[in-house]
């Protein structure tokens, strides 16, 4: 994954409360233990290797797991899978693996090495239309699925989260392999939030109900809320087993079918949840996974007549399009979680030590523009988060230790380091990294920018990598107008020591979350979603909910109603 825990995968922490632990490490709240006996050491992100990095995985006869347990030691560690048997490299249709009608194949590699680690077979539009008519068969009226009782679905969504649990080890190992994410992190972050994702709404299938409602004259209303129908569900790589979660979850506890679509860099977590959902003892067609390309199989998705709502997580630019194919065949539902520019605002009356801690953890995090009141409190920002960044370890994801891996693939790693040229061309201050890093695989050094003004790119574009932006302001009002002036408006930060100004400013930015005295403290019960081109719909949370049902009022003539 990409070599920043903190802005794209700064998603990592939010359904993990790992903001919320002030300790200074590189994973989720937790205390690495020394990884000299684990594995070659790693390399700090101000370190040159000169043998390169990628190569080294833990040794399995030093798997924690199996070590006799000391009294003083540090709580053992989860070590990854190694020479992990890949299972699934096929279409999952109707509860049955298939190969493309065309017959191409998916590349997958992993991001650290470039290693080629298999094949899985390319959906194209003629697999994704099979796909969708098995979900519509699975939705028609007297199906198991449509006929099942609301609780057993819930059921289900327990089992396949049960199995999820017994797979963590091998789901995180296949997540970081394939992404390029750190292992602990997928671990810790990513698999459990997506068990909790699939806890937290199989408890909601049998809460979804309507309303009785006293309509003038003599009728009875009520409200059903019914499931919408096919759900086309199109994910992108930074979260792959998490956001599949998010994905299927509330889309199955309101009854929905789903055809979902992984991206094209990571399938092979998506895969494998298709496995434990046939296990689980979904009825066939309910849950169909069809890795393929953007604008074939992404493309055949958004277009499809038979689909009846999508929900889209990715590019700005990609919203639209998905946007724009709904309104040209059967305007489908949309949701979309898009990009954002999140600004961080560290006031200077910041001054408890948690929440300094945590807006420099924040800053490094964010995929932001910060900026902090008055030069020299800025200055001693800048120092602050440079510091951090140096301390960042980059290496190959399964490593222990390793705070940073590599960026998805090429077409990423370029759109970075062009825009860290620009900010260097158009005047920003390098404070440090500014680089790839290491002889192979695509990882580019933890990079901090001062002075940066808001008309440089690299404070208005997405820049979706471990990249941050330092900038200064004078007063509240200038501060929140600046922090709005964007087309985004996914999620804002904000750190001060004055309740007033937490209040005015939190209500003042135009962002769907905002976090105060504290950044990316996610949770699977609280909406996410953004304002403005950040995207339409809310994720998580009973919010959702309202994305995945059609709401139907039923009136009733009666002879003669009574209060
Ligand atoms: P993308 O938006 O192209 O890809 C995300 C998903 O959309 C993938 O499954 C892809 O196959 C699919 N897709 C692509 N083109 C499509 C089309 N025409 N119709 C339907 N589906 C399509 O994102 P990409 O290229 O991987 O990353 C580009 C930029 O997008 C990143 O640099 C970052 O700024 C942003 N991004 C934002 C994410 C978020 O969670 N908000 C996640 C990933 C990327
Ligand atoms: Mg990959």
């Amino acid at each position: 994954m990409r070599a920043d825990p903190a802005a794209p995968r700064s998603r990592a922490s939010r359904l993990y409360g790992a903001s919320l632990d002030p300790r200074p490490l590189g994973v989720a709240g937790l205390t690495m233990p020394g990884p000299s006996h684990l594995a070659r050491p790693p390399m700090r992100s101000d370190q040159q290797n000169p043998s390169g990095n990628g190569q080294s995985h833990p040794d399995p006869g030093q798997n924690l797991n199996h070590r006799p347990p000391h009294a003083d030691a540090p709580p053992a560690l989860p070590v990854p899978i190694p020479d992990l048997c890949i299972q699934h490299t096929k279409l999952f249709i109707n509860n049955e693996w298939h190969e493309s009608v065309s017959g191409r194949k998916i590349p997958v590699r992993n991001p650290a090495t470039g290693e080629l680690l298999c094949e899985v077979e390319e959906a194209d539009a003629e697999d994704i239309d099979k796909a969708v008519k098995s979900a519509r068969a699975a939705f028609e009226l007297g199906s198991p699925w449509r006929s099942m009782d609301a609780s057993d679905r819930g059921r289900l969504l327990n089992k396949l989260a049960d199995l999820v649990e017994r797979d963590h080890l091998l789901l995180a190992t296949l997540e970081a392999l394939d992404s390029g994410k750190v292992f602990l992190v997928a671990f810790f972050v990513d698999l459990v939030a997506t068990i909790k994702t699939l806890r937290y709404y199989a408890g909601w299938a049998d809460k979804i109900h309507g309303k009785t409602i006293p309509i003038d004259g003599d009728y009875f209303t009520y409200t059903r809320h019914e499931p919408i129908g096919v759900c086309g569900q199109i994910i992108p790589w930074n979260f792959p087993v998490m956001m599949f979660s998010w994905k299927i979850a509330p889309a199955l506890c309101s009854g929905n079918t789903v055809v979902i679509k992984p991206a094209e860099q990571t399938p092979l977590t998506a895969l494998h949840m298709a496995a434990l959902i046939k296990e689980a003892g979904f009825p066939p067609g309910v849950v169909n996974v069809v890795p393929g390309y953007g604008p074939t199989a992404g493309s055949a998705i958004s277009h499809h007549m038979d689909i009846d709502k999508v929900a889209f997580s990715g590019s700005t630019a990609v919203g639209k399009l998905i946007q724009r194919a709904a309104g040209d065949t059967n305007l489908k539902r949309v949701t979309l979680e898009l990009g954002g520019k999140n600004p961080i605002i560290v006031f200077a009356d910041c001054d408890c030590e948690y929440s300094k801690y945590q807006a420099v953890e924040t800053v490094l995090r964010g995929r932001v523009p910060a900026g902090s009141w008055k030069r020299p409190s800025t200055r001693r920002l800048c120092v602050a988060v440079w510091r951090k960044a140096r301390s960042k370890v980059l290496g190959d994801p399964l490593t222990p230790g390793v705070d940073q891996g590599p960026q998805i693939d090429r077409k990423q790693f370029d759109k970075i380091l062009e825009l860290v040229e620009s900010g260097q061309r158009e005047g920003a201050t390098l404070e440090c990294g500014g680089a790839p890093w290491g002889q192979q695989g695509l990882y580019i050094q933890p990079t901090v920018f001062s002075n940066v003004t808001d008309d440089m790119r690299i404070a208005k574009e997405e820049i979706f990598g471990p990249v941050q932006q330092i900038m200064c302001f004078s007063s509240v009002e200038e501060v929140v107008t600046r922090a709005n002036a964007t087309h985004y408006g996914l999620a804002a930060g904000l750190f001060t020591s004055d309740i007033d100004k937490a209040f005015t400013v939190s209500a003042a930015l135009q962002a769907g979350v905002v976090w105060v005295n504290c950044y990316n403290a996610m949770s699977v019960m609280c909406p996410f979603g953004g304002f403005k081109m950040s995207g339409n719909g809310r994720e998580l949370g009973e919010y959702a909910l309202q994305e995945y049902t059609e709401i139907k009022a039923i009136t009733i003539k009666i002879s003669k109603k009574n209060s």
